[in-house]
């Protein structure tokens, strides 16, 4: 089995080949390809790469290279996880957003549809040279943001599954405080991506003893510390909310936050620089601890699990996906995206029922897909007006004023990887 990584050089990429080596027995690679422009962080990661498949007892190869079209070439799935711009352009969308009041953030909110618009067409791009090279590769998209991407992807007709580690860290925190393994954990999980609450925490499966009124009971002040929201709205809800939720029960509060501190991009571009430091040791043969301060926990058994199941291999039979609605959510579009679970095999992902959800959650899922549908058509065509569009339909921006100045900061700030600006 060959795969590929397209974003390869990311320093998130020991975490994967960490994952990689511990479940070599579910995902059988043969030949790893990291695909990265950048040249000098490929050379270091991929020594990294190699000390961790070599120490774990791994015999696969480990290839790497700058031409995409030689590294997809032959592969059986390709990973996603490209940063169009780097973490440069994602310190400007988690900042000019908050002149205006409005949260700053690298895939909510305007600075998410900066994001939309400089990754599609990079995105689309890529994918055909896959479908050219195999047309049965499956694309797993990582790139944020991962719902309108991915709806991007379907559209042109690629054979592609969008991909997040949020319900996957659910699933994990919510066995250790059950004391259960977490295969025996199945969640309710329902939404759009970085849009997403529990509704449910079953154990064993999908028909499974719903667990979640206990859990909160025992555990809800710990959940809500870490969502850092009041326990008074976990409660409220009933449900667990994803942390992206965040950014809309308390919008205020965390703009008033983001405008007193360095941006995340800030953070993380500190830690990357350390991060390369470290795997530039050759008696480093392991992820370092300091990777865990990233966002990415997970990321790479969710990769594993999902990427198993797509080559006809032993992932779990549902997993939690970005794929078509197909009628799953019966008050919006077929061909919107949403994320919830799914039944994974070598044909692709089908949703699973969900019963009928509550307005409270499913206005705003109705509210965001109507804004992702703008943003992707924003991201395809290009033009101010369709930025503008999009952003009167965000819930979180709405004012023609806002909209209209924030559209002016995301021009003015992305020309360069905006064709049409
Ligand atoms: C989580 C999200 C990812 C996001 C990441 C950011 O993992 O699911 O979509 O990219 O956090 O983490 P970072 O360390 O870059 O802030
Ligand atoms: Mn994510």
């Amino acid at each position: 089995m060959k795969l590929a990584v397209v974003g390869g050089g990311s320093t998130y990429t020991p975490e994967l080949i960490d994952g990689f080596a511990r479940l070599r027995d579910t995902l059988p690679i043969e030949e790893l390809v990291l695909v990265d422009p950048a040249a000098d962080r490929l050379e270091l990661i991929g020594g990294l790469a190699r000390r961790i498949f070599a120490k774990q007892g791994h015999d696969g190869t480990i290839v790497t290279t700058s031409d995409l079209d030689a590294g997809v070439d032959g592969a059986d799935a390709v990973l996603l996880q490209l940063r169009v711009g780097g973490q440069a352009a994602r310190e400007q969308d988690e900042t000019w957003p908050l002149e205006c009041g409005c949260v700053g953030q690298e895939t909510t909110g305007a600075g998410g549809l900066a994001k939309a618009l400089r990754t599609v067409p990079v995105v689309l791009d890529i994918a055909e040279r896959v479908r050219r090279a195999n047309p049965d590769a499956w694309i797993i998209d990582f790139t944020n943001p991962v719902g309108i991407v991915t709806r991007a992807l379907l559209q042109a007709g690629h054979k592609a599954v969008g991909l997040c580690n949020v319900a996957i860290g659910f699933q994990r925190k919510f066995a250790r405080m059950l004391g259960v393994a977490p295969g025996d954990v199945h969640l309710d999980h329902v939404g759009l991506n970085h849009l997403t609450w529990e509704t449910g925490v079953r154990l064993g499966g999908p028909e499974g003893e719903d667990v979640l009124p206990g859990l909160l009971a025992e555990h809800g002040d710990a959940i809500a510390a870490d969502l850092r929201l009041p326990r008074q709205i976990i409660d409220r809800l009933g449900v667990v909310p994803s942390y992206y939720l965040r950014y809309f029960y308390a919008h205020d509060e965390v703009v008033r936050e983001l405008r007193t501190k360095p941006s995340r991009a800030a953070e993380v571009a500190a830690m990357e620089k350390q991060l390369l430091e470290m795997y530039g040791d050759p008696a480093l043969d392991e992820k370092p601890e300091l990777l865990a301060k990233r966002g990415g926990a997970f990321y790479s058994e969710a990769a594993v699990d999902l990427a198993a199941s797509l080559l006809g291999g032993g992932g779990s039979p549902y997993q939690v996906v970005n794929t078509y609605n197909n009628g799953t959510l019966p008050f919006i579009p077929d061909d919107a995206v949403i994320e919830v679970q799914a039944a994974v095999g070598s044909k692709g992902a089908t949703p699973l029922a969900v019963p009928r959800l509550d307005p409270l959650y499913a206005g705003l899922i109705a509210n965001v897909t109507a804004y992702e549908d703008l943003a992707l058509q924003a991201a395809l065509h290009g033009g101010r007006d369709r930025v503008v569009r999009a952003l009167l339909a965000h819930p979180l921006v709405g004012q023609y004023e806002y909209a209209e100045a924030l559209t002016d900061q995301l021009i003015a700030h992305n020309r360069e990887h905006l064709a049409w600006a």
